[in-house]
């Protein structure tokens, strides 16, 4: 607790906690971290498990409703997310506003807000049936909406979706030309992009999923709330780190610079970091990261795949793991250390890293979105601050200055 001083004594006490690290924020029945013992559950269920066994869909089920689906629920949901999409002819105006070059999570999160605009007519947050229908529409239209945003990027015209293709498949249809051998056919592809989707469809309360729900308090609509989530997401931070990952790899170049980029991370008058190491609740391995590397080779090895970046890739990773001050810290790969080669290997954009990840979180932001709803005295998500400026004072004119 913290005396903030003398100004306004009558404010009381309260806790100061910079960056939330021992502030749980609110309950929630849908993610469990041991981030000590790197333990993950969903619902209860082991990642690993979720990873081996089932898929996005089921998975973002099992989120939004705790229990997964059996073959009835399940064929319903698909039916749902199936039936919605198609995004708004319109969108594609909105989307051919933004420059070529912009980033492809600026145009996301634009056009992620823009739903609010096309679907505020229809929706009130306090009836449960609007609060699943938009959570459908979320989850069916950001693969949609992702590739749409891909493909102004590199100019080529909208790709509807092909709604007897499953959801992961459609997606990568959705992205890219026809190649000659169609990648969206390929089933390796399709499993290694379906599995990322599940490792990344939620991880409690990290910064973007707050987000969300900081948002959501102030009864905002779930777009507009899923939107804010983007935003936040997109920090070198948070999701931004598995963009920054490839870069930093591609910069380091070669394992032979390798021991060059670790002294440089742990040099504290450099601000530069091991992009891809590190985690705020794990202090172990995050058990993430132990599926997506031993999912990179299967990939590049099925994919035929020859990326020297893995090589720079595996250094780095021996490298940290063995030196004194990754182990003091306890500083593991986390969650987006291999997830962008994997992405590279499927012919996934850089740029569009970040928003690969959005697509998987989404099935979580809504799903948090939806517990805070139903949560009998929800209260409107206000921190406080310590102040810390000028005491009382009295205004002064601007020619006495
Ligand atoms: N490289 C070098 N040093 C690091 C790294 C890193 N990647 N991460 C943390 N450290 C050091 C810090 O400098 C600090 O050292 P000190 O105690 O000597 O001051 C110590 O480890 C603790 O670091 P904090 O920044 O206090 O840890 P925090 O929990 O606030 O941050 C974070 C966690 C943001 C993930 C951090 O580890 C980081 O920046 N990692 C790189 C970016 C990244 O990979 N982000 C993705 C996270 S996973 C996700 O969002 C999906």
């Amino acid at each position: 607790c913290v005396d903030i001083g003398t100004l306004y004594k009558d404010t009381g006490y309260f806790t100061y906690d910079p960056g939330y690290g021992s502030t749980a924020s609110t309950k929630s029945a849908i993610t469990y971290i041991d981030g000590d013992k790197g333990v993950l559950l969903y619902r209860g269920y082991p990642i690993e498990q979720l990873a081996e066994k089932s898929n996005f869909l089921e998975t973002s089920y099992l989120l939004l409703n705790g229990e997964l689906p059996n073959k009835t629920q399940f064929a319903s949901f698909e039916h749902d997310i199936t039936h919605h999409t198609m995004m708004h002819e319109n969108l594609k105006f909105f989307l051919r506003g933004f420059n070529h070059d912009a980033h492809p999570m600026a145009m996301l999160a634009g056009s992620i807000a823009s739903l609010s605009a096309f679907y505020h007519d229809k929706l009130d947050v306090d009836n449960p049936e609007d609060r699943k229908l938009a959570a459908i529409r979320l989850i069916a239209k950001m693969p949609t909406i992702a590739a749409a945003v891909h493909r102004r990027s590199v100019g080529w015209p909208v790709r509807y979706p092909r709604n007897n293709l499953e959801y992961v498949t459609r997606f990568l249809h959705m992205m890219f030309e026809v190649p000659s051998e169609p990648l969206e056919l390929n089933p390796v592809a399709a499993k290694a992009l379906d599995l990322l989707f599940i490792l990344h469809a939620d991880h409690e309360q990290n910064a973007s999923t707050s987000t969300v729900r900081l948002v959501g308090s102030t009864g905002a609509n779930p777009y507009a709330s899923i939107a804010a989530g983007i935003t936040a997401l997109w920090g070198p931070a948070h999701g931004g780190a598995n963009e920054a990952v490839l870069k930093q790899l591609e910069e380091i170049g070669s394992p032979d610079n390798v021991e060059t980029a670790v002294k440089r991370a742990k040099d504290k008058n450099d601000s530069f970091r091991l992009m891809g190491f590190g985690h705020r609740v794990y202090k172990n391995f995050d058990p993430r990261a132990k599926i997506i590397r031993e999912m990179c080779h299967k990939v590049l090895n099925e994919l035929g795949v020859k990326d020297p970046l893995l090589d720079v890739a595996l250094k780095l990773e021996e490298a940290a793991l063995k030196d004194e001050y990754f182990v003091e810290r306890k500083l593991y790969p986390n969650v987006d250390f291999y997830s962008g080669l994997i992405y590279k290997a499927l012919g996934i954009p850089t740029e569009m890293f970040t928003v690969m990840f959005a697509i998987a979180r989404t099935s979580g932001w809504i799903a948090h979105w939806i517990e805070q709803h139903e949560t009998p005295g929800s209260r409107i998500g206000r921190p406080r601050q310590i102040y810390t400026g000028a005491d009382v004072r009295d205004y002064v004119g601007a020619d006495k200055r």
